[in-house]
């Protein structure tokens, strides 16, 4: 089946996908729109309205997609995959940064599994095939200073897109553009929402967090080019450029200057050519 401008038809069904969730905490969580601003927006109204861990929101179309920064996020009608994920673990804000890095973990592992394409990750959590992104995570949180109410993982892939808009087109890339054929965005929703579930499960743990931790940084050291012996610019008020040199213990990146080591508490970190 073809839509009007030949980009073919993947409707989700809900009932298959709660199935496939069975044993997850997302089961019978999951809202599915046509068409919303955005889902994080969403989801973070919804937490404020007491909405449950777990719940899932996505969407077929964005009209205000929302990126880090105040970056927008292109979503268009039936090919990518928008979602937000709504949680509520017991945290303290400090530790929001290891559910954003394990978000981007959970990608990673599904992408391969669904399509076995092995993507780079480059920090905290964009997910590039080469040097084109075709994932990023919004990660917010609504948090008092010793404990988080409630975080919420916006995850935006891009599945069937044949091209980008203009200002994106030299960044962007889709799991179409790279492989020639369509995949199905449930089995892909599916598949991150499993593989999240495994890191939730671990990074909340009554053993503690550290654990968790230790094995993220191990695990981000493997699959990322970009943690060690890469030259970067990092954007920001005053953007500096310098060597990466891994992963500190909260798990920001840090990187070699002229100036000396510094650490990468904000801004973008981009390749420097
Ligand atoms: C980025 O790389 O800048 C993050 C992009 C995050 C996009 C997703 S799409 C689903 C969710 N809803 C939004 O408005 N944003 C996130």
């Amino acid at each position: 089946m073809s839509t009007h401008d030949g980009i073919s038809a993947d409707a989700f069904d809900l009932h298959a996908l709660n199935e496939s969730l069975a044993r997850t905490r997302f089961a019978g969580k999951l809202h599915h729109f046509a068409s919303i601003g955005s889902t994080s927006t969403h989801a973070m109204a919804q937490a404020d309205e007491a909405a449950p861990d777990g719940d899932v929101y996505f969407a077929d179309e964005q009209t205000a997609g929302r990126g880090r920064g105040a970056h927008s996020w292109s979503s268009p009608a039936g090919t990518g995959l928008y979602f937000s994920v709504l949680l509520r673990p017991r945290l303290s804000p400090g530790d929001a940064l290891w559910f954003s890095l394990a978000a981007g973990l959970a990608v990673h592992a599904a992408v391969e599994r669904v399509t076995s394409l092995r993507a780079d990750i480059r920090w905290p959590n964009d997910l590039l095939l080469g040097k084109h992104k075709f994932c990023g995570i919004l990660t917010e949180m609504n948090a008092e200073v010793t404990r988080v109410r409630h975080l919420v993982i916006g995850i935006g892939i891009n599945v069937r897109q044949p091209e980008f808009p203009e200002d994106i087109r030299k960044i962007a890339t889709s799991l179409r553009l790279e492989t020639g054929r369509d995949w199905s965005r449930q089995d892909l929703l599916a598949a991150v929402l499993s593989q999240l579930e495994a890191e939730i499960a671990v990074l909340t743990s009554p053993s503690g967090i550290e654990e968790a931790t230790t094995n993220i940084l191990k695990r981000l050291e493997q699959k990322s080019s970009w943690i060690r012996g890469k030259r970067v610019f990092v954007e920001g008020m005053e953007g500096y450029e310098g060597v990466t040199e891994g992963l500190d213990q909260r798990g920001f990146l840090r990187i070699r200057t002229a100036k000396g080591l510094k650490t990468v508490l904000s801004g973008g970190v981009r390749e420097q050519s």
